[in-house]
């Protein structure tokens, strides 16, 4: 009998994806969202590329123990993903309480479910944000965390410290919960089919929404946040990763953990391409991949930014047997054609 994973936040972006993923890799699906930050676009788009009309859905929210228990009662889960959790970072300044309950309450749930229904894998979808301004680039597992620049940042670092807590209470005892934190850097790109990709609500805050929104005519003018910072062109360098290799990267975590090979109870994972790429690059390979000329100008940096941060990803490359492998030119291709779909 097929494994089956529970996907939490499975509507949204990176967790359509990876649904996608899963499913073509073999696994049952179980999906939650409480559609906060997503309508049922995406989930509609993963029954159409996978041509399953019977994916369990539970509009939930994670925060609601008895909601989240319902599904562990109605299904014998393997295994959580967890994506489930708010994600704009400057939000998360003015609006602490709200990321903190949100964040760690839907986290907490999880886990508290796991174990009651005798302990799971559980997947935790954590950020290069804990490694904040790292002095060493590129960075690797043991790249010393840093101080949180925000308190979505700190929710990732702390749902990171309960994950491991939690591996270590349970190892011995009879419900034995498993973890995994992928730490993720730059996620971009749309599926291939462009029946799937980003979906943000109102102005976007990250860049590559904002660029094609700027493209198909939604925004006026991409503002990019800094030209003078230390680097050859001027602008911020980032490790953009493909979504589709990211959710890939889930696939071969879930297969480690079912197949018996994590050396430890709990373990993390950089996911990322280990290629810098900087953000005047990014808008000049989009201009050439599109035939788009955008409209852009230089601005003030963006308050809390990183001047540099990329990926050494060897050690998800060798004991994942992953490695990402699309180009950054097809991944813009891809969200591209997602924000054209987005139009028709
Ligand atoms: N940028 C612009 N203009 C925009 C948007 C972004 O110039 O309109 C720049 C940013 O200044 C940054 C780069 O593009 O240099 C990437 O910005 P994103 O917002 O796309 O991504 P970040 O690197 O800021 O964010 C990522 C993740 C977050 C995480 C954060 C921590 O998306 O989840 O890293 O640094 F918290």
């Amino acid at each position: 009998m097929s494994k089956k994973v529970l996907v939490s936040g499975g509507a949204g972006y990176i967790g359509s994806h990876v649904t996608v993923e899963l499913m073509a890799a073999g696994y049952e699906v179980v999906v939650a969202d409480n559609l906060s930050n997503c309508d049922l676009t995406c989930f509609e788009g993963v029954k159409k590329i996978t041509g399953r009309d019977d994916i369990p859905f539970y509009q939930i929210d994670c925060c609601d123990y008895v909601s989240v228990d319902k599904v562990f009662t109605e299904h014998k889960i393997d295994a959580v993903i967890h994506f489930a959790a708010f994600k704009a970072v400057g939000e998360s300044v003015s609006e602490p309480i709200k990321y903190y309950s949100n964040n760690l309450v839907s986290f907490l749930n999880i886990l508290e479910a796991a174990k009651n229904h005798g302990g799971c894998n559980v997947l935790f979808s954590s950020s290069a944000t804990v490694y904040g301004e790292a002095k060493d680039l590129p960075v690797t597992e043991q790249t010393p965390r840093m101080p949180a620049m925000s308190p979505y940042g700190n929710t990732k670092t702390m749902c990171e410290d309960i994950l491991r807590d939690v591996v270590y209470a349970t190892s011995t005892q009879d419900a034995v919960i498993k973890g995994i934190a992928l730490r993720y850097f730059n996620p971009i790109g749309a599926h291939p089919s462009a029946l799937i990709g980003e979906l943000p609500r109102g102005v976007p805050n990250n860049l590559v929404p904002y660029i094609t929104q700027t493209a198909i005519g939604k925004r006026e003018c991409l503002s990019i946040f800094g030209n003078d910072y230390p680097t050859e062109d001027g602008t911020c360098l980032r490790d953009f990763i493909d979504v589709t290799d990211l959710a890939k990267a889930h696939v071969a975590a879930v297969a480690r953990m079912f197949e018996g090979r994590m050396k430890k109870g709990y373990e993390i994972f950089n996911v990322g391409t280990g290629r810098p790429v900087s953000v005047y690059e990014l808008v000049t390979k989009f201009e050439q991949v599109s035939g788009v000329k955008l409209d852009y100008k230089f601005v003030a940096r963006r308050e809390g930014d990183v001047m540099a941060l990329w990926a050494d990803p060897t050690f998800a490359n060798r004991e994942l047997g992953w490695k990402a492998e699309r180009t950054i030119e097809e991944t813009l291709a891809s969200a591209w054609a997602w924000e054209k779909h987005l139009a028709e």
